[in-house]
């Protein structure tokens, strides 16, 4: 693992959309999208770079890392709905290049398995951009989650829950389910771009990194992968040895 602590939040954004903006010019690329708070200002430093740098994904790919179950592509807080206005919307990925878990399907396991098929017919992904959730999550492999799982329903814990609170009327209106790649799948990636910024993160950023390989914190997962980039600012790097 390369770990690089960066001042600021800001540096964080910048050296992620610098990775992904090297793979993006290199030519046809696949790009694992995560959502949640952490990308934001990757993503927000992409639009500016495209905008004023010319910076295209016209020959880009995108495949979401996750979905809430029981809401349907056009809610609001839908990963299909928060990826394209907190991104793709703003850059110019053709129609149809950003692909997601479909929270609705009435077969989950079938929904799980299409997405898989649908990834590995892309020729896996380039470079995927993760959060950690404080519990160590990553995608929604909750603690415990299989260090080999492949895309699949799992519920989320009571912590993701309320972490994931602000962005609905209460915890109570997250969904209790979500489709998720498995920890299996996400370690295909090529390349693995952890982020973290903020002392809430620092306890998740030391165990995933520091600590040992083991099911209670997902991300540790990521140890056993030959290509990954952690970038965490000073606050969440604040509890590494
Ligand atoms: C989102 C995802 C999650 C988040 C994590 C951190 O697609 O897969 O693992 O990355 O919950 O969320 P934020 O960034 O909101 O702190």
């Amino acid at each position: 693992m390369e770990i690089i602590i960066l001042p600021t939040a800001d540096d964080v954004a910048r050296t992620a959309a610098d990775a992904i903006e090297e793979q993006v010019r290199r030519g046809p690329s696949v790009l694992g999208l995560a959502t949640g708070s952490t990308p934001l200002g990757t993503y927000q430093e992409l639009i500016a770079r495209h905008r004023t740098g010319g910076l295209s994904f016209a020959q880009a790919q995108g495949f979401l890392l996750d979905e809430y179950v029981g809401l349907p592509a056009a809610h609001p807080q839908s990963y299909h709905s928060v990826i394209r206005d907190e991104f793709t919307a703003s850059v110019d990925f053709a129609p149809d290049a950003v692909h997601g878990l479909d929270g609705m399907a009435e077969d989950p396991e079938a929904e799980a398995a299409r997405y898989e098929g649908l990834i590995a017919a892309a020729g896996g992904v380039d470079i995927q951009i993760l959060g950690i959730g404080t519990d160590g999550h990553v995608g929604f492999n909750e603690p415990m989650s299989s260090l080999g799982s492949r895309t699949r329903i799992k519920t989320l814990t009571r912590q993701t829950r309320q972490d994931n609170a602000r962005f609905f009327d209460s915890a109570d209106d997250v969904p209790d389910h979500v489709l998720t790649q498995g920890l299996g799948t996400i370690r295909e990636a090529r390349h693995l771009l952890l982020l973290a910024m903020g002392e809430a993160k620092a306890e998740a950023i030391a165990a995933a990194v520091e600590g040992p390989v083991a099911a209670i914190c997902p991300a540790s997962a990521l140890q056993l992968h030959p290509h990954v980039s952690v970038l965490v600012d000073e606050s969440a790097a604040s509890r590494l040895a």
